[in-house]
């Protein structure tokens, strides 16, 4: 169909596409290289702001390093991120690295596909810029999606205390798997934000990529709390330890302990120890990744699986 080969000329790929995958995610390799050094940290490495573009990992890796995306099944590399080191997060006696996104490139799309889907992306953005949004620059845009193109998981996250309890998603999350935290990154706007400093206490659903739609419906949870556990559209159970109410159909459940938070930028850092983790049932989690990467995958035969 000639309405098939024109599109990629006119309309940009999505900035994400939400995809299946059975975790661990091992599709893509994440690694820090600097002077002559080079350290895996596929599962050493998180977003710890949006705005600024902030890189957490337990890694000292130099002023200047760089971080390094590669295809697990073809090898090929995929894109890269320059950093450069911010003030580290001390706690507990351990020191972490963050490190600002000064620029960043990809190579899943040809030339000129890439320059141009990129044009077209960035055009669309600042078209659709509403005032109160948390108006990232297109450019930074760009290189979060560089960092996406390790699958992100997409979990619930819930709040239970007796005067407040909230669920809502989030993908800004992952292991420092070195130091032994697991960090969230969440706005300092979103209205659990104070009461997660408060109680230092939350419980990970795990989601099955078939609940997309009920998932996302629950992003309104950030800016209102949930008024009642029985008001959700699916059976929540008590987490082990800390009695929160998960999903009861979530793949996994993990218990988090809020040991340090400070906000970077627009988003409140949570630095968190796994107390528990209930792996329930097998099965496919959502998951985010740029629309590039899904491209890419496409044009080597092997797609994930779209929800
Ligand atoms: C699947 C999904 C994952 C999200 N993950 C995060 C997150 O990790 N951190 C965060 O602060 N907000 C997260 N959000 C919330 C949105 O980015 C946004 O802040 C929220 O929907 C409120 O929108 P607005 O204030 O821009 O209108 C997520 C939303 C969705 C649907």
């Amino acid at each position: 169909m000639w309405k098939d080969w024109i599109r990629p000329f006119v309309r940009p790929l999505p900035q994400w596409s939400t995809v299946a995958i059975a975790p661990p995610s091992q599709a893509v390799t994440a690694t820090l290289r600097w002077d002559g050094k080079l350290v895996d940290v596929t599962a050493d490495h998180t977003v710890a702001a949006l705005k600024p573009l902030v890189i957490a990992t337990s890694v000292d890796a130099g002023p200047h390093p760089v971080l390094e995306y590669y295809d697990s099944a073809t090898g090929r590399w995929l894109g890269i991120l320059h950093l450069v080191r911010m003030a580290p997060v001390v706690t507990e006696n351990t020191s972490l690295a963050l490190y600002h996104v000064a620029a960043g490139e990809h190579r899943c799309l040809g030339w000129p596909r890439r320059p141009w889907n990129a044009w077209l992306q960035n055009r669309l953005m600042l078209k659709h810029q509403a005032p109160h949004h948390l108006a990232m620059e297109p450019a930074a845009v760009q290189q979060l999606m560089i960092a996406y193109l390790c699958p992100r998981p997409v979990v619930l996250v819930s709040v239970g205390t007796p005067g407040h309890q909230n669920i809502f998603p989030m993908d800004l999350i992952g292991p420092l798997e070195r130091s032994g935290y697991f960090s969230l990154a969440l706005r300092s706007t979103n209205v659990s934000q104070p009461i997660m400093r408060d109680v230092r206490r939350v419980a990970l659903s795990n989601v099955p990529a078939a609940m997309k739609a009920t998932v996302y419906k629950l992003s309104e949870h950030h800016k209102q709390p949930l008024p009642d556990w029985n008001a959700l559209p699916f059976p929540v159970r008590p987490s082990r330890e800390f009695g929160v109410p998960a999903v009861a159909g979530a793949l996994s459940i993990q218990e988090l302990s809020i040991v340090h938070s400070q906000e970077i930028g627009s988003h409140t850092f949570f630095l968190c120890r796994v107390m528990s983790d209930e792996q329930l049932v097998k099965g496919e989690q959502l998951h985010h990744t740029p629309g590039f990467y899904q491209a890419y995958r496409r044009r080597w035969g092997m797609p994930f699986a779209e929800v």
